[in-house]
């Protein structure tokens, strides 16, 4: 494993555990894509396809004077644009004449330990085994240079990339296009997997085999997005979750982005991932730099389910605050969907002094206790608390809660101004506004230009008298409305390309100031629910709220999409009220806690409208959760399911590492007529253990019928783990509403059979 340099050969070798990658100076002094898959460990030996001449001589493709070359269909790493490539840069540029050709060559390279941080931007953090490889590529005719990073995270088969470009010309430099990855795949023989999605319906996975032409998955919200989340997998057609290869490519970062992926007129397949590129650009003055975010890559051989895991296992490792990596998270209840705007401190005490019977161990006050926020046009940007409601203050409330036993935490909407409140009527010029024409209002609020230094002071300002006044343990950053009108009146007007970026770097800049000055303040992230959810945010919020829809059978379809990526230890779940506020439908107590367990566990409802019966199954559902907190939170998951489960029943399970225990769940979806026995393969056990399991057995009544529960018998059983694997674990027969399993299978101590 490492980072490797044939003089010989002129090929650098990138190799992790199980993934390789390599690429060549050639003749021409420039930087060839070689190869990115499982190791070879050898350097790939040249092949014919490189020299090859694709018989169009009239265009502009040779190199020198050699015609059997053929730029339109070489394997690059970062390509330019406008000198005989013409698929998909990576990078655009206006130069002082005029010119728009980008053409960058090979200078030279150096590998360091560890790696360098990203200014202002949220990065993949090191180890002390991160290695880099920094290569320096230049167009000398305008000045430009590049340094591609590739930082090797060796143990989770990960390879992250970006790019700074700088401008070593005498004149301005403009960017239009600067990607943190291009890459160059040999073969078209791909499905594209992307997850699109909208408010309260994030993430739901589409597959698509490649054809012949360009994809773009992009949000041009400025913000990560509901819509297109910033990861694409790229896999063989015959991959499944257990087997074939599998690519992923996410992007670290929270703004507008833009995936391309382009399969080309040899058959080859050309990704290039990075910021937005509407009305982008960047002006770089003689000596100025910028700098691209991180894109992580990974590969697997061993399907779907494998990538996921080195996805999860980077995230868990190196992005979240290393601080909560191995901190138990509080189970919290918040009170949006038990009070909505409609509050005061004794139904806030209310609200936590049932919780705190029940178990929970942290309050979310969530929106609506500032300002004049009685509804959600008016108050956004007055961070003072609204003591109509809340006499004596956040300070005199958090106290109370705190003597009940209970943490507290607070709902802030950063970013966000409403046209009704003081802030804005004060500083009309910090939003986001173009001049002379009407703003585009979105939930009856703007967005303030984060990019002003003023700005972030007067809301770091805000924040920090109440987290001095108060005991506040915990805050939810919420951000309810993509970007539009996006003019900053700070930026001359030549620099309006710049104002989203600098957006997205302000609000960074301002999660870093907190951050580092309250360390131990836990941030979960919101925007509308899963608006971004993505490595930027979770860079400083190990946690995400994953989405505004908390009807337990339609969210297992959001946690498994978000599942493909990001870890379970990120995703913000909670137990909400029946019928649900979304969808009106109802689910048992029991599903909706089999469901929310899969995340970071809460709950969002009215404790004091629960049955005694539901109290119960909660005090239950919490006892379990911690038990099982460090099997779901860092265990292995796996996905499981075959064709003829779709839309019947939907099952995952968590194995510890040492393999020996895995908590199995399983949710009906539709329920079927004489229902066919549900019955699923395990997966990641130890084949020659044998594993105990208590199944509840229910006879009579139905399945979450309070009136007619019937009586539960558990029955203890042991399997091989062979067994489990190959042929798979047959659930008891299942009925009534949305029926679900949590079982728990545990190695027998003699450990084998
Ligand atoms: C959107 C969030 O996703 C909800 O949970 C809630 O916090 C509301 N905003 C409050 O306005």
């Amino acid at each position: 494993m490492g980072i490797y340099f044939d003089e010989a050969a002129q090929v650098f070798v990138l190799r992790t555990a199980n993934t390789e990658y390599q690429m060549r100076v050639n003749g021409f002094g420039m930087l060839e894509h070689l190869y990115y898959g499982a190791r070879l460990d050898s350097v790939l030996q040249p092949v014919r396809f490189f020299g090859r001449d694709i018989r169009m001589h009239k265009d502009p493709l040779d190199r020198g004077n050699e015609k059997n070359f053929a730029l339109d269909a070489y394997p690059q790493e970062y390509a330019g644009s406008g000198v005989g490539d013409y698929r998909v840069s990576g990078v655009e540029t206006v130069a002082p004449d005029g010119s728009l050709s980008v053409d960058l060559v090979y200078q030279g390279y150096q590998i360091l330990d560890g790696r360098q941080a990203l200014p202002g931007l949220p990065f993949v953090r090191p180890d002390s085994e991160t290695k880099t490889l920094e290569i320096t590529m230049q167009d000398p005719v305008i000045g430009l240079c590049v340094k591609l990073s590739y930082i090797l995270f060796a143990q989770e088969d990960v390879i992250v990339r970006n790019a700074q470009l700088v401008n070593q010309g005498q004149g301005k430099l403009i960017l239009k296009k600067a990607a943190s990855l291009c890459l160059d795949f040999f073969g078209s023989h791909f499905d594209l997997i992307h997850f699109h999605g909208r408010h309260c319906a994030e993430r739901n996975m589409e597959r698509l085999p490649l054809g012949h032409q360009l994809y773009t998955v992009a949000s041009e919200r400025g913000m990560s997005s509901h819509h297109h989340n910033p990861f694409v997998m790229l896999c063989d057609h015959s991959a499944d979750e257990y087997q074939g290869r599998c690519y992923g490519a996410a992007l670290v970062y929270s703004g507008g982005h833009r995936i391309q992926v382009e399969v080309d007129q040899c058959n080859n397949t050309r990704i290039v991932m990075g910021l937005a590129s509407k009305g982008f650009s960047w002006e770089l003055a003689p000596g100025a730099s910028f700098q691209t975010p991180d894109a992580v890559l990974s590969f697997s051989g061993k399907g779907l389910n494998g990538l996921s895991q080195n996805f999860h296992q980077l995230i868990r490792g190196h992005i979240i605050p290393p601080q909560f990596r191995d901190v138990r998270r509080p189970i919290l209840i918040n009170n949006w969907e038990a009070t909505y705007f409609d509050f005061n401190t004794e139904k806030i005490l209310q609200i936590a002094q049932e919780a705190s019977d029940l178990g929970i161990e942290m309050l979310v006050l969530d929106d609506g206790w500032f300002g004049k926020r009685n509804d959600d046009r008016a108050g956004l940007g007055d961070w003072f608390v609204n003591e109509e409601k809340l006499p004596g203050g956040l300070r005199v409330l958090s106290e109370e809660i705190h003597k009940k036993g209970l943490k507290f935490g607070l709902w802030l909407e950063p970013e966000m101004v409403n046209g009704v409140s003081e802030l804005y009527e004060a500083h009309p010029d910090w939003a986001l506004q173009d001049p002379g024409r009407e703003t585009t209002l979105s939930r009856a609020q703007m967005v303030l230009d984060l990019s002003r230094q003023e700005v972030q002071d007067y809301l770091f300002g805000c924040f920090q008298k109440i987290l001095e006044d108060a005991q506040i343990d915990y805050v939810k950053w919420d951000f309810n409305r993509s970007l539009a009108n996006v003019y900053s009146a700070k930026l001359p007007e030549e620099r309006q390309g710049e104002a989203a970026h600098r957006f997205m770097l302000g609000t960074y800049a301002l999660l870093e100031r907190l951050t580092t000055a309250y360390p131990d303040l836990l941030i979960e992230g919101c925007a509308s629910g899963g608006g971004r959810y993505d490595m930027g945010m979770l860079y400083y919020c190990p946690q995400i709220w994953l989405s505004d829809n908390t009807d337990a059978i339609l969210r297992i379809g959001i946690q498994r999409g978000s599942s493909y990526c990001y870890p379970v230890s990120t995703m913000g779940a909670h137990v909400s009220a029946s019928p649900n506020h979304q969808s009106g439908r109802s689910t048992p107590i029991e599903t909706r806690g089999i469901v929310a367990m899969s995340g970071t566990f809460g709950f969002e409802l009215d404790p004091g409208k629960l049955s005694e019966r539901e109290k119960n199954e909660i005090r239950q559902q919490i006892r379990d959760f911690r038990k099982y907190y460090w099997l779901i939170q860092k265990g292995t998951y796996f996905r499981l399911g075959e064709a003829w489960h779709e839309g019947y029943f939907s099952a995952w399970m968590f194995v510890s590492e040492d393999r020996s225990e895995a908590l199995l769940n399983m949710v009906v979806e539709r329920m079927q007529g004489n229902a066919i026995v549900p019955a699923v393969r395990l997966q990641g056990l130890d084949p020659g253990a044998s594993y105990r399991v208590e199944v509840p057995i229910r006879r009579g009544g139905w399945y979450g019928n309070p009136d007619n529960p019937g009586t539960v018998e558990i029955q203890t059983e042991s399997y091989s783990g062979a067994q489990l694997m190959e042929y798979g674990f047959v659930f008891p027969a299942v009925q009534g509403d949305y029926p679900a399993y949590q079982l728990h299978f545990v190695k027998e101590p003699d450990g084998g059979i």
